[in-house]
């Protein structure tokens, strides 16, 4: 597996991209102004993560996707250690990641990869998005922020 970032004019994986967020419009605005990263193998790509610049010294893991195929093989820790070490080596001291407060699976995920529980935005859901979203049986209707000191 490679992991590179994405050309600046090259096509986004935005069905890949989506399903980590349903919102196009946030998706769009946050690859904008971020910098897209895939993983691809044999040319395919398999794997995508965004990094976002947010405060001086803090970037935003914004959206981590592994395709339904390649899921549970361990890329998607792979991905958050690669964004991780990328997020180092620009010199950024903190790295952030947000989730909703059903995604199970990926709360877990990310603090096996090192990530706390910082803050909690209420409502984050219910105000930024037009759909109603539900995991696991629960509505997702907060926010969990999570971040590293790298
Ligand atoms: N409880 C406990 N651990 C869980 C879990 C759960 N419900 N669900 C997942 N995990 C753990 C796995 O056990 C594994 O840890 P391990 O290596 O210690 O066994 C880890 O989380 C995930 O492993 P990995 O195989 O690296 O993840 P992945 O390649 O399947 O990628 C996602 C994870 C989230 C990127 C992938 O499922 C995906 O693309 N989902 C859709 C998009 C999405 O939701 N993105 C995140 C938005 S916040």
């Amino acid at each position: 597996m490679e992991v590179y970032p994405l050309a600046r004019n090259a096509e986004v994986p935005m069905d890949l991209l989506l399903t980590a967020d349903p919102s196009e419009k946030m998706v769009r605005e946050y690859i904008s102004r971020g910098i897209c990263y895939v993983a691809k193998e044999k040319d395919l790509i398999i794997g995508i993560y965004v990094l976002l610049p947010t405060r001086p010294e803090t970037i935003e893991l914004v959206n981590i996707a592994v395709e339904v195929t390649s899921q549970g093989k361990g890329i998607g820790k792979q991905l958050i250690f690669h964004a991780i070490e990328t997020a180092k080596q620009q010199n950024y001291k903190t790295i952030e990641v947000g989730t909703g407060n059903s995604s199970i699976g990926q709360l877990a995920l990310y603090q096996k990869c090192g990530f706390r529980i910082n803050s909690i935005d209420r409502d984050f859901f219910t105000r930024h998005y037009d759909q109603l979203i539900y995991e696991n049986g629960i509505q997702c209707v907060d926010m969990i922020r999570l971040k590293m000191d790298i």
